[in-house]
């Protein structure tokens, strides 16, 4: 059912996102990279889509360039504008707004970056340095989301950075969960002026009856009403800041900014370490912006066929570091394996 005003909710039958399996991989040129624990049948993930040969090396080109610039986002004033066109659905009780309606504003001139054009016409979800997938949910989010309830995940006047957010729902989880802050961060401004901002914005109405709730996702109703505009709890989204660009990038300009800014209690990020490419810089950032006794949330699928990274890669390259203490404390074992994996300082308490 849908309903339209400033923006409207298509309640979505099957409570799943149209997007999160359709993901799509450019294919690594090079297949030297150690194999992950688990090599699954490539073919046990069909919605892997591949594009042409052409591209490939045209992206793998471009992994080597891979330094967007950081920018903060503000956040406007007129909210309602935030949400205008927007449709929403909804899944676990969250907002999210619908991918393919943001495509179709995209392609009509909202996409400043283009990437939408070069996605659709690459026929990838992921072209390395230029658009890293943040348009799509993808499936190891609710995965983290899920176990956040299962080891009841405190986030409680904590600080929390979602680290390659995409449509945000896990930071948008921690504000729920009564965090103290919550930062956002995305490689594509697109992404977070078209999808993260607005399912912000759209989370964050109906005041007091979702926002701090403390509700989870097992036991609270995706909402039953669209709200009516964007009268956005001000004490909730000035909880929020919004960051694009490369990792080292964004961390330069947090540690760098004259805003004040203290480490992170928790960074939570999912399907981030697919490309081994990025593994210095992100494995760098998180020791930057990780205060000494947080911890990181990382959920990943084992294995990324076509770029090479998994979390049994990513986990040997942590330990090679010897900085940060891993811990893979779920496998989810439904087709290709997907696992969630928590860090911490070696020397925290
Ligand atoms: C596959 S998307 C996952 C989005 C979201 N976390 C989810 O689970 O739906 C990967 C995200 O990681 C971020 N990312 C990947 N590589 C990055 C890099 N080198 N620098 C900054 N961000 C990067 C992008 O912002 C992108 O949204």
């Amino acid at each position: 059912m849908a309903f339209r005003f400033n923006f409207c909710i298509d309640e979505n039958e099957s409570n799943e996102p149209e997007a999160h399996d359709k993901m799509c991989f450019p294919k690594r040129k090079q297949d030297s990279i150690e194999k992950s624990k688990q090599t699954p049948d490539t073919a046990a993930d069909p919605s892997l889509r591949l594009g042409t040969e052409k591209h490939q090396e045209e992206m793998l080109s471009k992994t080597k360039f891979c330094f967007k610039a950081a920018k903060e986002h503000s956040i406007p004033e007129d909210l309602d504008k935030v949400l205008e066109n927007k449709v929403m659905e909804t899944v676990s009780g969250l907002y999210y707004i619908k991918m393919s309606v943001v495509e179709m504003m995209c392609l009509d001139g909202a996409d400043t970056e283009g990437i939408v054009s070069k996605s659709v016409s690459s026929h990838s979800d992921l072209i390395p340095g230029v658009y890293e997938g943040g348009l799509k949910i993808w499936e190891c989010t609710f995965d983290l989301i899920d176990y956040f309830s299962e080891a009841k995940i405190q986030f409680t006047n904590k600080t929390v950075l979602d680290l390659g957010c995409g449509a945000g729902l896990l930071g948008i989880v921690a504000l729920r969960g009564k965090a103290e802050k919550v930062h956002f961060q995305d490689y594509n401004s697109t992404v977070i002026d078209e999808i993260t901002l607005p399912n912000t914005v759209a989370n964050c109405t109906n005041k007091g009856s979702r926002m701090g709730s403390g509700d989870n996702r097992t036991t609270s109703k995706p909402p039953s009403k669209r709200p009516r505009n964007a009268e956005c709890l001000p004490d909730v989204l000035t909880k929020c800041r919004f960051f694009s660009g490369e990792w080292s990038e964004v961390s330069r300009l947090l540690l760098s900014s004259n805003k004040p800014f203290s480490k992170y209690d928790i960074i939570l990020t999912s399907e981030t370490i697919y490309n081994p490419d990025y593994y210095s810089a992100l494995h760098d950032t998180l020791a930057q912006l990780l205060d000494k006794n947080g911890h990181v949330y990382l959920a990943s699928k084992a294995h990324y066929f076509g770029v090479g990274g998994g979390i049994y890669l990513f986990e040997k390259f942590i330990e090679e570091r010897n900085v940060f203490r891993t811990s893979i404390v779920k496998i989810i074992d439904k087709g290709l394996q997907r696992c969630i994996m928590e860090m911490a300082f070696k020397d925290s308490s």
